[in-house]
């Protein structure tokens, strides 16, 4: 399972990054605005500071939602790096600017995912990426891990081409119960993914093991 990270924070894309299990970044407007970044070449700037930092994929979103506008903006940031990945809304004109993309060779993220019809479509529609929001289901009292089940067995019934990345991944069970029903990449912020080395037996057996070597060799 690929580990990407959801945040603009270029510190903690760095972290991540020298932590050796980065695999690539998501960011939204809404990560661009907590970093303060606003204005069209400042927003490129950054996006290519990110891709500096890491290896794989960085998922850019258009802000327009017409087809020749998702289209526009879409291509304008494919054309910025070999690593942007458009990330498309799932609406109407954006599944239709998938196929375009999809037929240029340019690859997509379809974000906004919150049934197994959305994903569907965008296998369909030849998109790269399949973004279903997780934590944004359960903050609603549904099961957001039942929709990467649902979307994992339809692809594997059609054998789509379309990677499952699991977003709004906000802790580290998420994490491990992705990896379980096998989605193909989770996205979450630093926080669940450093919570993941935590456990309290690994540091009571690490002081004990330092304690006797110290016992031992003074
Ligand atoms: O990747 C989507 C993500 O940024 C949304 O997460 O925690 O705002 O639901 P959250």
């Amino acid at each position: 399972m690929k580990f990407f990270i959801d945040t603009a924070n270029l510190a903690h894309i760095q972290e991540a990054q020298e932590l050796g299990v980065l695999d690539g970044v998501t960011t939204n407007p809404s990560l661009m605005a907590k970093e303060g970044i606003s204005g069209e070449q400042n927003v490129i700037d950054h996006y290519l500071k990110i891709c500096e930092i890491v290896d794989g994929d960085v998922s850019a979103e258009v802000i327009s939602t017409d087809f020749d506008g998702i289209v526009a903006e879409g291509e304008k940031l494919a054309a910025l790096h070999p690593q942007i990945v458009v990330k498309v809304p799932m609406i109407r004109d954006g599944v239709k600017a998938l196929r375009y993309f999809s037929n240029k060779g340019i690859k997509t993220n379809c974000t906004l995912v919150f049934s197994p019809g959305q994903a569907l479509l965008a296998a369909k529609a030849g998109a790269t990426y399949v973004s279903p929001f997780i934590g944004r289901l359960d903050d609603i009292s549904q099961e957001g891990m039942q929709l990467i089940e649902q979307i994992r067995l339809i692809y594997d019934n059609y054998a789509y081409d379309t990677q499952v990345l699991a977003a709004s991944v906000r802790h580290p069970l998420h994490i491990i119960q992705c990896a379980e029903v096998g989605a193909d990449v989770v996205t979450c912020p630093l926080d669940p993914i450093m919570k993941l080395l935590k456990h309290p037996l690994t540091d009571i057996g690490l002081d004990k093991f330092l304690a006797d070597h110290k016992k031992a060799n003074s």
